[in-house]
């Protein structure tokens, strides 16, 4: 049976229907909190075999599940545009400048069915994304899954939302997606750097 596809149910809905907008096979992105790899593979998925996915954990068995996922997939030959590393993301694998990153993607929190101990951190996930505004390309973006949910996700998502509104507007155009009677659900905050950024 398919899938319905709603906007109103789910932030990954949009997160995943806003990657497919802005992705064109043989583009690039990075995946910088692979966890279970359904972001991985979603990607993966859009960008087909012209294009490439780098996948980032901190923990081994984010990166040992996310491989298993990508292997067990049907389309498992889509494993070959995929280059998993297990790292902290506050640094980012030495990247080729012939592969211009169109965007990159952060679901916040810790590992489900995993150690709820390891989870992103306020000041390393914002060393992250600032080295990543960088690093995207003009007209990609970072889309970014928050969890206030739990008290550093709640921290890290009131740091991140304070730092993003000082943002140039006219080099990043800035968007945040809330489901205002659900105070504890996920948000999904989309920065796009403008196609003139400077
Ligand atoms: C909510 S999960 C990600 C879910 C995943 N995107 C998926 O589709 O299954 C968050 C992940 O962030 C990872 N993480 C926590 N701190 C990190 C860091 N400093 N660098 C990279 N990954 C980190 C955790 O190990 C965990 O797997």
């Amino acid at each position: 049976m398919q899938r319905q596809f709603s906007l109103f149910q789910s932030h990954l809905d949009l997160a995943h229907a806003y990657w497919e907008r802005l992705l064109k096979p043989g583009d690039w992105a990075i995946d910088a909190t692979c966890g279970n790899g359904q972001d991985t593979l979603k990607l993966a998925q859009i960008l087909g075999k012209s294009g490439g996915v780098i996948g980032i954990d901190i923990q081994e068995e984010a990166i040992a599940r996310s491989r298993e996922l990508l292997h067990s997939h049907p389309t498992a030959d889509l494993l070959a545009g995929v280059h998993l590393f297990r790292q902290s993301h506050e640094e980012f694998p030495p990247l080729s400048s012939e592969r211009p990153i169109r965007l990159i993607v952060y679901n916040l929190g810790y590992l489900p069915r995993g150690d709820k101990g390891i989870t992103t951190l306020t000041e390393t996930t914002l060393q992250s994304i600032s080295r990543g505004l960088e690093l995207v390309m003009p007209g990609g973006a970072i889309s970014i899954t928050c969890y206030p949910g739990h008290s550093e996700g709640a921290r890290e998502e009131r740091t991140l939302l304070e730092w993003a509104s000082q943002l140039s507007p006219s080099n990043w155009n800035i968007c945040l997606h809330s489901f205002p009677n659900r105070s504890a659900s996920p948000r999904l905050l989309l920065l796009q750097k403008s196609i003139n950024a400077r």
